[in-house]
């Protein structure tokens, strides 16, 4: 097979070597952002005079063809010619003659594939902007409904300090609020045309390079040829972006199976976002939510693997760098499905209200409270600290709570208790005094709640079409 390249050469590779070569079982998926740079392409060669307009004209004619059976999954392929930018240079020749051969006049498949890339993950990182925006909103509507809702909070997984659930879930919805300001922020980056870079130091034809630019939509230019072929950063900053997302998304995945596990039953998932076990008839499994964290790992896994890929690399463009495709599509495709599975999870997402509540009041979760009662009445915390700890040793002996204590035991432990304790160690209105800014009182919560929403409105409003 007479290869596109295959001047200088007097064999073929051997069907081995070309197959371990070739990229195109992979980099198809990039087949239209390959024909919408080469449109751009073509009409800047036609306006910038260097190929007869009628030339330009019949490329993108062809093009537009290979576009349409692009669309409707009409296009084969063949690892005869490598890639998806020697395949679709193969089928536009196929379909218009010689002249299609002009495409590639002052062009490398270095700025080509590039460019690629560059348009592949603008579109995907605002989808994802998106996505996250979607579920964000969700978390929103399931803390509206659970601002009283009250359950432990934890630290070192152990029962800390009574919380509102709404308030755990507002959470995430910072943490997601964050990711999403990275992922925009990073357009600044993916947004920018490495076109006319040319294989490595530009090229001896007139070309426009803000033309093709602004074609695409890109807001600039790369400003040295050698940079524009060689970055990958771009895709190391979405994959980091990614591995960070993913890590909150796992976290919240590993509260979500704690939480449904017969040992808590503070929340159930719909039937729909669950499955059973082949051999145990009784089981019901957080499949989706393990699959998540799961695939958090293969995240950060192709972010490594990139980063090693890139690390030894002499400008500019290297076939190392056939290898940035994998991972960039793989992570796309998780953190786009991981999204969506997680919108539906919470949407669906069952509250059991009442075993919350009820864990509050059989645990020690209000002893800060008792402590903190003392203080205010002018003893100094550090004493307070001590009476509280010393009255749950007792209680754990007795194998009661605070709460079961009489006065007369409180009493003796400090003069400073009077019958308005058993108030404040509620664990209702422990969760409602904490109204210091970005607590969890249930006023502060609504409050945060409607800041949530505002912070959304206004990010949804200024998203790029
Ligand atoms: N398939 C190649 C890649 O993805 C395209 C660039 C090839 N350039 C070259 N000079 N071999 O990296």
């Amino acid at each position: 097979m007479k290869k596109l390249w295959g001047g200088r050469f007097q064999k073929t590779p051997e069907k081995w070597v070309d197959e371990f070569g070739a990229s195109i079982s992979f980099d198809k998926e990039l087949v239209l952002e390959d024909i919408q740079g080469s449109l751009a392409h073509v009409s800047m060669l036609g306006q910038c005079g260097i190929i007869e307009p009628i030339e330009a004209q019949q490329i993108k004619e062809g093009l537009q063809t290979l576009k349409e059976k692009a669309e409707n999954d009409d296009l084969v392929f063949s690892v005869d010619y490598e890639d998806i930018h020697l395949n679709l240079e193969k089928l536009l020749i196929d379909e218009i003659g010689p002249v299609g051969g002009k495409l590639h006049t002052a062009r490398s498949r270095n700025d080509q594939v590039a460019a690629d890339m560059h348009l592949y993950l603008r579109n995907h990182v605002n989808e994802i902007s998106q996505l996250i925006s979607a579920f964000q909103q969700t978390l929103i509507n399931k803390a509206k409904d659970n601002v009283e809702t009250i359950l432990p909070g934890y630290t070192h997984l152990q029962r800390a300090q009574p919380i509102s659930f709404a308030h755990h879930l507002l959470a995430y919805f910072w943490m997601l609020e964050r990711d999403k300001q990275r992922f925009e922020e990073s357009l600044k980056r993916v947004n920018i045309s490495p076109l006319g870079c040319g294989a490595l130091a530009g090229t001896t034809f007139p070309i426009d390079r803000h033309l093709t630019a602004e074609l695409l939509e890109f807001d600039g230019i790369y400003e040295n040829s050698l940079d524009g072929v060689s970055d990958r950063d771009f895709i190391v900053e979405f994959l980091s972006n990614s591995s960070l997302l993913m890590m909150h998304l796992s976290r919240f995945c590993e509260e979500l199976i704690l939480w449904c596990s017969q040992e808590f039953q503070f929340v159930e998932l719909d039937d729909t976002y669950a499955t059973g076990s082949s051999m145990m008839p009784q089981k019901k499994n957080p499949d989706m939510a393990e699959l998540i964290r799961g695939k958090t790992g293969r995240v950060y896994g192709n972010l490594f693997s990139l980063l090693t890929t890139l690390k030894g690399l002499p400008l500019a463009y290297n076939k190392d760098m056939q290898e940035d495709k994998e991972g960039m599509f793989d992570t796309v495709r998780t953190v786009e499905g991981s999204l969506q599975i997680f919108i539906g999870m919470i949407e669906t997402l069952k509250v059991k209200e009442d075993n919350m509540k009820k864990a509050t009041t059989e645990d020690f979760s209000n002893a800060t409270e008792l402590a903190d009662y003392l203080a205010k009445k002018g003893m100094p915390f550090r004493e307070a600290h001590e009476v509280v700890g010393k009255l749950v040793f007792t209680c754990i002996q007795k194998d009661i709570y605070l709460k079961d204590l009489s006065l007369a035991e409180y009493q003796a432990a400090s003069s400073l208790f009077t019958s308005d304790l058993f108030e404040a160690i509620d664990p209702y209105t422990a969760v409602a005094k904490r109204i210091s800014d970005g607590g969890t009182g249930f006023t502060k919560v609504k409050e945060a709640i409607e800041k949530a929403e505002k912070t959304l409105i206004k990010n949804i409003q200024v998203l790029p079409s």
